[in-house]
């Protein structure tokens, strides 16, 4: 009876797919992986998945399988799809010159400094529609899905004024209504400050926290708030303030910390109970092991770093301390002009020496944790969504990070349809 019913089902509303060489990613974890448990991809060998209303219905091993279904191709790897916690994927322009000029010496910090970076691309924002800034951002979307993220954080933070924040803000809104991949909306006013306030930091933040935030929290217009905390942009104390603004209107802390400094960002942040705190390339002893004792996330940008000819991350050191490591790309046109967290995963491999189930379950599961989403998205588990990579013939797990550059995606599944 059972069995027939099971048939009818899958004949009904649900897909199924049989003789899957390897299911990665079949676990529930209670809480992000830390430590050994980061190493632990579980993984059904030869098995079979459903897939129902746009969610995992039912995956085990062949050998127990009562369903009739797609078999798929020899060596097919299905894996939950990248959740990248990390993302600027909203700008109106490319900076490709700032990017030569770096090669002919200049820093990033000298870049900045002379109105570039981040005030450059604030500049272009203003220039362009929220319509255009909404069809650019929704081409990435389209782009990154192709590459298997199924789940990505979107922050503002290029407006740098009321109307500009706004502006970005309600362009996330709109790719969270119209688009099947689960957005998080992140409120990055406090990004840097404008050649304006520069030597006047005071009405720059009174600015985001009694004009912004109330008109964001009505317009429910983010998630979390994040700031730029570092030398030459905020301090500290002015991360602290703008959190705890936030934090009244019910925005938890997603933070940039010690990307170029260690000024004490980290244990600011532990102490806000930040959901996740991210970049972290330049940390001393004491922030490895005060993030060993945070219960959020230590999210990691190793593309940025690259981009930026900067010291990886010591993601191995973080691991022993047993901080809960995520991977994301930092998707944003100044310091990591690429989504691609294939690319991220094999840099993760190669360049900071996480194995490569470390770095999947760090792309995947832990990248969920940092948007909050564990429960519908970040591995193959039943009731989550149907967000999921179908590999190539590949002959195993380690060829993903192996095969840098190359795409070994072969279908990308968001809520139960391929894209
Ligand atoms: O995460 N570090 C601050 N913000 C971005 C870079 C922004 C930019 O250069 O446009 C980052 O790297
Ligand atoms: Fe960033």
């Amino acid at each position: 009876m059972e069995y027939i019913l099971k048939l009818t089902l899958a004949a009904m509303s649900s897909r199924v797919f049989t003789d899957i060489f390897q299911i990665a990613g079949v676990l529930g974890a209670s809480g992000p992986l830390r430590g050994k448990d980061l190493n632990q991809m579980p993984t059904i060998q030869n098995g079979y998945l459903v897939v129902e209303d746009g969610e995992i219905a039912d995956c085990g091993l062949m050998e127990n399988c009562n369903y009739r279904g797609e078999s798929l191709p020899h060596n097919t790897i299905v894996l939950p799809a990248w959740c990248d916690s990390h993302t600027h994927l909203v700008f109106a322009e490319s900076r490709e010159n700032e990017f030569v000029q770096k090669i002919k010496g200049a820093s990033y910090a000298e870049i900045a400094a002379a109105g570039g970076g981040i005030l450059n691309s604030a500049k272009k924002i203003e220039q362009y529609s929220e319509d255009q800034l909404f069809l650019l951002a929704w081409k990435r979307l389209e782009e990154i899905a192709l590459l298997g993220t199924g789940a990505v954080e979107i922050k503002s933070g290029y407006g740098l004024s009321f109307d500009g924040e706004l502006k970005m803000l309600k362009v996330i809104q709109r790719l969270k209504e119209k688009s099947n991949l689960i957005i998080k909306s992140t409120f990055l006013g406090a990004h840097a400050f404008p050649q304006e306030y520069r030597n006047n930091h005071g009405p720059y933040i009174q600015m985001l926290i009694h004009d912004l935030l109330p008109v964001i929290a009505r317009e429910k217009l983010a998630d979390y708030v994040d700031t730029f905390c570092e030398k030459g942009f905020f301090s500290p104390e002015e991360m602290e303030t703008v959190c705890n603004a936030a934090a009244a209107f019910g925005l938890k802390p997603k933070l940039h910390v010690n990307q170029l400094n260690s000024i004490g960002a980290i244990q600011t942040g532990i102490r806000l109970d930040a959901i996740s705190l991210d970049h972290l390339e330049t940390v001393t002893d004491k922030d490895i092991s005060d993030l060993g004792n945070f219960k959020g996330i230590s999210t990691l940008l190793p593309s940025a770093a690259f981009f930026l000819r900067m010291n990886m991350p010591p993601a191995r050191k973080l691991i022993e301390s047993n901080a809960a490591v995520a991977l994301a790309t930092d998707y944003n046109p100044g310091s990591s002009p690429s989504g691609n967290m294939n690319f991220v995963v094999s840099l993760a491999c190669i360049q900071m020496k996480m194995l490569p189930e470390e770095a999947l379950n760090a792309a995947t599961i832990n990248g969920a944790f940092a948007m909050e989403i564990d429960k519908q998205a970040g591995s193959v588990s039943v009731s989550k969504k149907a967000n999921l990579i179908f590999t190539k013939p590949i002959p195993s797990i380690n060829y993903i990070p192996y095969s840098f550059g190359q795409n070994v995606i072969d279908k990308v599944m968001i809520k139960g349809e391929f894209i």
